[in-house]
């Protein structure tokens, strides 16, 4: 039997070299090379030939099998090299491939997060309240009786439902106002000295407006020990300033009134957009509020179990979406909740 090995080479040569990617030339090895390829056939032929011609075909397929092989590994290299991926077709490995998309910390998280690394190094520790809360905690161990006209300042959400609730307690029920409560609840579970600052969420019932949100957040730092002094206060909070906006940042400590802290203040910083010289976010004052403080009022640390003659703390607490606008210039809270894309890929 005699086969024309040279004219199968040369045309599957040609039909090879005219392959431009690799899945169509692994249709061809298939149909050369593969288990039922042409190969094959030919091989299969050789137990029916008679025992002079055997050697002298099966070298001839061995031979053809041998130069296909080559063919084929020199083309796939080609292509391989050209930049076309094996089996990708159409595909260019030289081209920069696309950058997956990463996700990103909120810029409210962000901000969170860096406060917290702050007062980390300060040595304070992380405290967690629950969004509600009870009345008492709120308002009466801060220090606001039910009469007191502050409580207009921190108008509150009630919850309706007072009995069922996983706080354990048949009081009325309402989402904190603000972080303060958290306070009671460190002062009661951990003993003095300690430090504790606490983040999370707050809820008013605002209209909501450029400035204003039904949700915020906060934090809230706080200090106990046997001599804990007004400097004190002081120090970590020029620290805090510091770190969060630059060295150069002048702080004022004005004189204000929390009915949980004696005495109190807020903590203007100097304005960084226009360096006191006035613009439009600090109102022309060249000032900018950023947070209220004080010492913990003695009827605080009695509600949450300490003897004010031995204990003494000081308190402060901050506005997350506050500090996050002007560090990075927003001017509406509602840019924060909105969740648009556009917004939040730029932090
Ligand atoms: N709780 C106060 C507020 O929400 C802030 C504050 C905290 C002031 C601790 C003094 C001390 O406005």
């Amino acid at each position: 039997m005699s086969v024309d090995y040279s004219h199968i080479a040369e045309e599957a040569k040609t039909q090879i070299a005219s392959c431009q990617d690799g899945e169509a030339l692994e249709v061809l090895r298939v149909k050369y090379l593969g288990r039922k390829g042409m190969v094959q056939d030919l091989m299969a032929k050789i137990p029916a030939l008679a025992p002079e011609e055997r050697r002298a075909f099966g070298a001839g397929v061995n031979n053809l099998k041998n130069n296909l092989a080559d063919l084929f590994a020199q083309r796939e290299a080609t292509l391989n090299n050209s930049a076309v991926l094996f089996r990708g077709a159409g595909m260019d490995r030289t081209l920069p491939g696309k950058k997956p998309l990463l996700g990103k910390l909120h810029p409210l998280t962000q901000v969170q997060s860096e406060i917290c690394e702050v007062f980390g190094r300060l040595g304070f520790k992380v405290f967690f309240g629950p969004e509600l809360e009870t009345e008492f905690n709120n308002f009466e161990a801060l220090n606001i009786p039910l009469d007191h006209p502050s409580r207009d300042a921190f108008d509150t959400f009630y919850v309706s439902q007072p009995h069922s609730n996983s706080l354990k307690t048949t009081e009325r029920l309402l989402l904190r106002s603000h972080t303060s409560p958290a306070q009671i609840r460190a002062m009661k579970i951990c003993k003095p000295p300690l430090a504790m600052i606490v983040p999370g969420r707050v809820y008013r019932p605002d209209a909501v407006d450029a400035s204003h949100s039904f949700m915020f957040h906060q934090v809230e730092g706080f200090a106990v020990g046997e001599d804990i002094r007004f400097s004190d206060l002081k120090g970590v909070l020029i620290a805090f300033v510091q770190e969060m906006f630059g060295a150069k940042t002048k702080m004022r400590f004005r004189p204000s009134f929390f009915p949980f802290t004696e005495p109190s203040a807020e903590v203007d910083i100097s304005c960084f957009i226009c360096a006191g010289a006035g613009c439009s976010v600090c109102k022309k004052s060249g000032w900018l509020e950023i947070l209220g403080c004080g010492m913990i009022h003695p009827h605080v640390l009695r509600s949450a179990g300490h003897d004010p003659s031995r204990w003494r703390g000081f308190a402060f607490g901050m506005g997350v979406e506050r500090i996050a606008m002007l560090k990075f210039g927003i001017n509406d809270i509602r840019l924060f909740f909105e969740n648009d894309l556009r917004f939040l890929e730029q932090f």
